[in-house]
Parts: structure tokens; sequence; C-alpha cells
């Protein structure tokens, strides 16, 4: 019995395939011999319509009316269309309070709101807190109690810190709160519970408690 010669093997299975892609007509070593399928022409993209709309906003005690695509936040119409750059975008997502202004009394997170769901509502941003010759009390005690180091969130802060005394006096309860019935008190627990949402990359956050326990005290 003869043993197989594995160059023999080699050979034959290399013919085998060689004819079995002809048969197809799919050698990838004679593109010339086949013709392509045709590839149909795709049809150009068209963008998105943009759908604008018109809003009114009560800024810092003005009236300003906008003409707005829809998507436009609340954070890009004041710092993109108002150049009200005092409110920071930080995260664009929600997580860092960079961008916190107050709507009607309450604070939000502009960055994750749209601006034609405000139309008519009044919004203080930290240019409508005080001014550099008369500033607010939250401010003032910002600078007395060195609440900042860069600044960058520091507008935000002052926004929620304002609201936040705000939702104490008013009887708001936290997720710290003991019990739920009792008027709330401005301790530092309270304070930083609240606060949470605003995030201080600097680490300043003891000093803007201690600034925010001074307001609160001159509140009382
Ligand atoms: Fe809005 Fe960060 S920019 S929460
Ligand atoms: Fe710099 Fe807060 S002061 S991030």
């Amino acid at each position: 019995m003869t043993k197989a010669d594995p160059t023999d093997i080699s050979r034959r299975h290399l013919l085998i395939v060689a004819g079995a892609s002809a048969a197809v007509g799919a050698s990838p070593f004679c593109h010339d011999a086949v013709a392509a399928p045709a590839v149909k022409p795709v049809a150009p993209s068209t963008p998105p319509p943009v759908h604008s709309a018109k809003v009114s906003l009560q800024i810092n005690g003005s009236v300003r009316d906008l003409m707005l695509d829809t998507r436009t936040t609340l954070l890009d119409a004041l710092r993109e269309h108002l150049h009200l750059t005092g409110t920071k975008k930080g995260c664009d997502h929600g997580q860092c309070g960079a961008c916190t202004v107050m709507v009607d009394g309450q604070r939000i997170n502009s960055c994750l709101t749209l601006a034609v769901m405000h139309e008519g509502a009044k919004v203080t941003t930290i240019e409508g807190l005080g001014t550099p010759e008369n500033l607010h009390p939250m401010q003032a005690a910002f600078v007395k109690h060195d609440g900042y180091q860069c600044g960058y969130c520091t507008p935000g802060q002052i926004c929620s810190a304002v609201a936040v005394l705000d939702e104490i006096k008013a009887g708001v309860p936290s997720h710290v709160s003991d019990d739920l019935n009792a008027e709330p008190q401005a301790t530092a627990l309270e304070m930083r519970e609240r606060m949470s949402g605003n995030i201080c990359r600097c680490g300043a956050y003891s000093n803007i408690v201690d600034a925010m326990t001074e307001v609160a005290g001159s509140r009382a």
C-alpha cells in the first residue's frame, strides 16, 4: 500500500476550491470577468425639518420674545440667544447643576428643559439676583465665606442655595428630614442634602454651607 503524497492532496484541494469559485463567478482574482451586481443609488438623506416657535419669557424682570427652534433648551436660549452667559453649561445632561436657574420661583436644571415649555414664565438667572454694586445676600455670603474657587459652578450654586432656603422656609421636607410633618430647619445636613445636585469640582462645599448658614440665620 502506497502512502498518499501530502503535496498531491493540497494541489487537488486547491483545484477543487478554484473550480467552485469560478463556477459561481466569485473569483477574487478576476474582477473583470464577472459583472459586479448593480448598486442601487442611495437617495441623499434629507435633514429633519426645523420647527420654529415663538416664545415669550420674563427674564430677570424683562419680557423677551424669541423665535426658537423648538428643540432649544432653556439653557441654550439664555446663553446663545440672549447672551446671558452667567448660567453655565457643565454636563448638559442634568448631572452637575451648573445650569440651575429659577423658573416661577423654583430651581430647575435649564439644560433639561425646552424653552418653549415655559411660555410666559418668570425666569431668574444669576444676572437677575444682584449686581456687582448691589449683591444679593447669598452672593455676598459666598464672597465672604470663599464659597468658590474657579467659580464655574458658582452661579448654579447660588441660584440653588437661594431656592433651597426658600424651600426650607416654605416647610418642604427633604430626604433627610426626620419628621415630614415638622417644620424643616436649615441645618447643615438639610442644606447639604438639598444642594447635592450641584457639583463643585473645586470642592468648596463646606464654605458654601457656611455661606448658606449665614444667610439662613439672617433670615430667621
Ligand atoms: Fe445642566 Fe449640568 S449643565 S445639569
Ligand atoms: Fe470650581 Fe465649583 S468653584 S467647580
